[in-house]
């Protein structure tokens, strides 16, 4: 069974979307905790209701990002777990954090990579009149939002699209494709070695795309 740790900064759905999955048994995993760098996010009380472990490693306690990495660490090994799920966290990632846990690290970025890096993406895909969006999952490099694209899922832009409804179109994608490929490293049919994915026994040379219907 894939134990594996959620790393979340605020609202946690696509925790939640990962508690489901895990719960309805189409995700053959374990989550063996969750972590959060503030002690508000709504995603603590997520698995708080789920009966899982939560911890809070708060990033303004340490003196630098090599310090709070290091205890975010500890507490992740002493979950003894397969996988390191970032699922909204949004802290920057030391070297170290990410050698530490290389090919064991996932991330969901709202975009399709690598288009899009950083922050506000659903307002600069609508302002550079984008006629598709969406989102990237990605095994973690040390450079931000980067590392091999394993799957993306791919959203159309609408003539009369907000801001807010297109972030919303992205998030229902994210909350399908994210228990997905943990699903993949859990049966096994993803692996990850010598810095590349492997899907069904071959390097992954493009990313798999996906359209959902929602
Ligand atoms: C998600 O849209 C995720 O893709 C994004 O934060 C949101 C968290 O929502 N992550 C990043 O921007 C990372 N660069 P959630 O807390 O409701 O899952």
């Amino acid at each position: 069974m894939l134990k594996i740790a959620v790393l979340i900064s605020g609202s946690g759905s696509n925790l939640q979307a990962i508690i489901d999955a895990v719960a309805g048994g189409v995700v053959q995993a374990e989550i063996r905790g969750v972590l959060s760098n503030r002690a508000d996010a709504y995603g603590l009380t997520r698995a708080q209701q789920q009966g899982l472990p939560t911890a809070v490693i708060a990033h303004g306690d340490y003196p630098d990002r090599e310090a709070f990495d290091q205890a975010m660490i500890r507490q992740l090994d002493s979950w003894g777990i397969d996988l390191v799920v970032l699922a909204g966290f949004m802290r920057i990632l030391t070297p170290g954090f990410v050698q530490h846990f290389e090919g064991r690290l996932l991330n969901i970025h709202p975009s399709l990579l690598p288009k899009y890096k950083g922050l506000h993406t659903h307002r600069r895909a609508l302002e550079a009149g984008d006629s598709e969006h969406g989102c990237s999952v990605h095994f973690v490099s040390a450079e931000l939002d980067g590392g091999p694209v394993i799957a993306q899922a791919r959203v159309p832009v609408h003539p009369d699209d907000t801001e807010a409804g297109l972030t919303e179109r992205v998030h229902k994608s994210e909350h399908l494709l994210y228990p997905r490929v943990i699903g993949w490293l859990a049966d096994g049919s993803l692996e990850y070695g010598n810095g590349q994915p492997r899907f069904e026994g071959r390097p992954l040379a493009q990313p798999l795309q996906f359209v959902f219907d929602h």
